[in-house]
């Protein structure tokens, strides 16, 4: 049975990165793929402490002791990976950005990567401006550094012009729906 990881940096659970994320576990998991779903901000993950055990004793694994560890069990299991997160001023959450910096064992000093080969990440990003290609900048950056670890990049969504409770819900977004859905569908093909 395949897996995947699906990984929610917003810290809220029915907001709309959790309600796309969910499109896509559903397409996952009408394939029967296994589907484990964490919403990061449940976890402890401390910032990388930048004591480069990974990188003194080379390996793919981390020093820090915290819930990182079961995520670098996930996503050493997993086929596929989803990391969806909000624009918070630009960027991804800070809980984005802190399993960012944690995937430091991943990347060489050489920036050789160290995942094992042949696992993919998708994205879902939702912002509350209407024009999509604001924060492309942020958005590139995150996708372009999460690929230094060697996980294959495949695609991505930016649900835009969306403020849970204060705008029209996501749900009634067809064409976000169907694109989350679609990310979920292709994500292991
Ligand atoms: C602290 C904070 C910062 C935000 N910064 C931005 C931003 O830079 N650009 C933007 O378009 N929306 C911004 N937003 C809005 C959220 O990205 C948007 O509403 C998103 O869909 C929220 O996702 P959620 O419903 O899953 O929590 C911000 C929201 C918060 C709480």
């Amino acid at each position: 049975m395949k897996k995947a990881t699906i990984l929610i940096g917003s810290p809220r659970k029915n907001g709309s990165t959790a309600i796309l994320a969910a499109e896509a576990e559903k397409a996952l998991k009408e394939q029967g793929v296994d589907v484990a779903t964490i919403f990061l901000n449940d976890l402890k993950i401390k910032g990388c402490q930048a004591c480069y055990w990974c990188k003194k004793n080379d390996v793919a694994e981390c020093a820090v002791k915290d819930d990182m560890q079961k995520i670098h069990t996930l996503m050493k299991e997993c086929d596929g990976m989803i990391v969806a997160s909000p624009i918070y001023f630009g960027g991804v959450t800070a809980q984005a950005k802190a399993w960012l910096d944690r995937m430091f064992p991943y990347i060489g000093m050489d920036l050789t990567p160290k995942m094992p080969a042949g696992k993919k990440v998708s994205f879902i990003f939702t912002q509350n401006q209407p024009d999509a290609r604001l924060f492309r900048p942020g958005i590139d950056s995150f996708m372009f550094a999460v690929g230094l670890s060697g996980l294959l990049v495949k695609e991505y969504m930016v649900g835009y012009d969306l403020d849970a409770g204060n705008k029209p819900a996501v749900e009634t977004k067809k064409e976000f729906m169907d694109r989350a859905y679609l990310i979920g569908r292709e994500l292991l093909r």
